[in-house]
């Protein structure tokens, strides 16, 4: 299988520690605490990492949707699990793992716009920015990719598998296909 590393660990935790430094100084004088909103189950391990450099307190919340099949993405978002925070004139901070046609963190950040915060902001690992079909405004970006490779690793993953890898590489479709094995065999 032809696989090609994006980021390793140490590069993934200078991401983390930049990002933070970021975050923190934008935040830095709220009247309310803000909310850091991680988008399950991708942005878990990047959230886990991310929050560690952020110098001021937070909130830590999760909000789960699902867009993805495969390789590919259905057009359609889903909302699985809504936040528990009272967001209202809080500033909140959307955690994502990629964005690519941006139609999942437009959808998000229209649900928290509509309960009355101070602001949404984006904060992404990735941003697969050719892959755009939707305009979309990153507050906070980590790596911007050129092309449209399929990434696998550290909480990207298809179908569900390879979530648990702690770098990032990219795959080829046909390469990734043959996971299905994997996933067929797991009766
Ligand atoms: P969007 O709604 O098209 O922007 O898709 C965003 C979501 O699709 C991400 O949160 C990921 O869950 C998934 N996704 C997009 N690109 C990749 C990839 O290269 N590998 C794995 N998941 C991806
Ligand atoms: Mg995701």
């Amino acid at each position: 299988m032809s696989e090609q590393l994006v980021l390793s660990e140490s590069q993934i935790i200078d991401i983390c520690k930049r990002l933070g430094k970021e975050i923190s100084e934008t935040i830095k004088s709220e009247d309310k605490i803000p909310v850091i909103v991680g988008v399950l189950k991708g942005a878990m391990p990047f959230m886990m990492d991310l929050i560690k450099y952020i110098e001021v307190p937070v909130y830590l919340d999760f909000i789960q949707i699902c867009s993805y099949q495969g390789t590919k993405s259905t057009g359609k978002v889903q909302l699985l699990k809504d936040t528990s925070f009272d967001c209202e004139d809080r500033t909140v901070i959307l955690v994502e793992d990629i964005v690519d046609s941006g139609l999942s963190i437009n959808f998000l950040k229209n649900h928290f716009l509509s309960h009355n915060p101070k602001r949404v902001m984006i904060c992404t690992l990735f941003d697969k920015k050719e892959a755009r079909k939707v305009p979309t405004d990153i507050d906070f970006t980590g790596y911007v990719l050129t092309g449209n490779d399929f990434l696998l690793g550290y909480g990207l993953d298809y179908n569900e598998l390879f979530r648990n890898i702690p770098y990032v590489i990219k795959v080829d479709e046909e390469d990734v296909k043959r996971y299905n094995e994997i996933l067929h065999n797991d009766k």
